[in-house]
Order: structure tokens, then sequence, then C-alpha cells
């Protein structure tokens, strides 16, 4: 287990209006460590924009991931396949811009690392150099361990994902929970090992029954964080979009709703086109005013005119 001083430099916590809140220290992975050690449970979201990101920071989240889940819930498409490497990084610069002092994971797309190691450390350096990531994450067990071990001998921080892995959801049989038989739960355990063993900081288990999820928390020294698998994991991850109750198109089992903001937004939208329409909006309190006596000056003007 690697040890270390948690005491980074305290940076500045803004606030939603732009004011200072608060000192905070930015985690880093010796934060992570600890925070397994002590059985503190770390809080883990995505965020694909500006907006998003500082309400997390300003929140206090420990961890933001720049998912590709983001080709679904920002972009519509069906599912990850699609989402290209310049698409991460434009929206993992907007998340690095609103988050400055969260630790963001960029999430690298289909074909950015599975072809070759040097294609992974190229892409897992686009990341680093065009958006300022802390770490990347990559989806597999076994099969990528050289790619985790080449990015990482590079320097860089990896977070591995087993279980269901959206990118190889074809050959899953589709957006399924795994590991329900004793065989495939071996199998899962295995990949998690791998991925230990090739470097990786932390682990992401998603879609996997919570016995497999506590075997694997119990078994790894590195921070193993859940999505949809279980209570026992050292932290939780949950996607911004399905927990806010924006992204409406399916809801997995393992999604709690804090909000339910797609609701709210149709209602404003409603509101807003009939204040439009009726002439009720905009109000005199948000329309500009010109400076004193300057109204009745522009009166005379127009009539001398026409
Ligand atoms: O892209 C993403 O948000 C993810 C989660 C589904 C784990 O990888």
């Amino acid at each position: 287990m690697l040890t270390g001083d948690d005491t980074v430099c305290q940076n500045v916590r803004m606030s939603i209006q732009g004011g200072i809140v608060g000192k905070m220290a930015k985690k880093n992975i010796f934060s992570f460590y600890q925070m397994k050690e002590k059985g503190e449970k770390i809080t883990y979201l995505t965020a694909y924009d500006f907006p998003t990101a500082r309400m997390a920071e300003v929140a206090g989240l420990d961890m933001l991931l720049v998912g590709d889940s983001l080709g679904m819930v920002v972009y519509g498409y069906e599912g990850t396949l699609p989402v290209t490497m310049d698409q991460m990084i434009v929206h993992s610069q907007a998340v690095r811009r609103g988050a400055p002092n969260t630790f963001v994971i960029g999430d690298m797309p289909f074909l950015s690392y599975q072809q070759s190691v040097t294609e992974a450390i190229e892409s897992a350096g686009r990341f680093h150099k065009e958006a300022g990531v802390d770490a990347v994450k990559l989806e597999g067990g076994r099969r990528v361990a050289a790619q985790i071990r080449g990015i990482v001998e590079s320097g860089m921080l990896v977070m591995g994902h087993i279980g269901l892995t959206p990118q190889s959801s074809a050959q899953l049989g589709g957006f399924k929970a795994q590991a329900n038989t004793a065989e495939a739960a071996m199998e899962i355990i295995a990949d998690a090992r791998a991925v230990e063993e090739a470097g990786a900081f932390a682990i992401l288990l998603e879609a996997i029954p919570p016995e497999v999820g506590k075997v694997i928390t119990e078994t790894l020294k590195i921070p193993v964080l859940g999505i949809g698998a279980g209570p026992h994991c050292d932290g939780q991850l949950l996607i911004v979009s399905d927990m806010l109750g924006i992204f409406e198109a399916f809801t997995p089992k393992f999604v709690k709703k804090y909000a339910s903001l797609a609701g709210e937004i149709v209602t404003a939208f409603q509101e807003y086109i009939n204040e439009v329409r009726s002439g009720k909006f905009p109000e005199e309190q948000y329309c500009y005013k010109m400076k004193a006596g300057e109204a009745e000056k522009f009166r005379e003007l127009l009539s001398k005119s026409s």
C-alpha cells in the first residue's frame, strides 16, 4: 500500500456566485488510500460540463468522472461506442475549469486504448496534456493489463473498470448485470486482481452483486468504487444525469434519483412559452432603462425626423 502526506496545497474553493466559501485541499491518491484505510467512503459522480463541475466542487465531491456515458446522456447516442477522443477532451477541459480543486478522471473512449499499449499511452497523455485531468479510466480486466501497466509506467494514474463494461456490452449480451453465477464471480475477482497488479490506483465495479463487491473490496489494497456493486465498496459513483432525473431514456436498477429535474425543467419551459405568447414576459424589471431625461429627448427626435 502506498502511503504519503495528505497535506497537499490548500486551494480556495469558490461558491457558485464566485465568492470564497472556504479552503479545501485537492485530494490525491494518498487521500484515497487513507480514506480506504479509515473506512471513509469516497464520493464520486460524473460531470460533463462547467456548471455541473462547479456545483459538484462546491458540494464537496471527492472525485469527478468525465464519463463516456456522455455519449448517451449528452449526445443522445444509443451507446458509448461513437464517442471520440476529441469529444472527451472538450468535455474534460470544461469540467477541469469548473472544478479546479477536485480530482478529475477522464474516461478513455472506445478504441482509444484497446489496439496497443502505445495507443493507450498516447490517449492517456492527451487527457493529461490537453485537459489537465488527474487520472484516466479504462474498461477491462486481464485483457487490458498491459495497457494499464504502460500508462502507469509513463507516470500517469489509471482507474480500472470491470463488471458491466459498456464498451463491450455486445459481448456481454447488452447492458446486463454481471457476476451472478459463482464461476462468473470468480472471473471478476481474477480481473480485479490483474488490474491491481498492473498498477491501477483504484478500480470501479459496475453492476455486480454486493457479495462480490464486498470480497473484491476486502481483497484489494487499492480503493474500490462501485456503481451498482452494493454498499461494501470504498466509495460510490452515480451518473449525474440519472441521479438528478434529467436523463429518462432508461434508468438502471442501481440508480437512486435524488431529484426529478426533467419534470421541473419542462414545467419551466412551458411557463416561459406561455408568458412570451401572452406578452407577460419580459416585465419592467427585466428591461434596460435609458438615462434620466433621454426617453423624452428620444421621442422629440423621433417626432422631428418623421
Ligand atoms: O462513462 C461512464 O460514466 C462510466 C460509468 C457508467 C461507470 O464509465
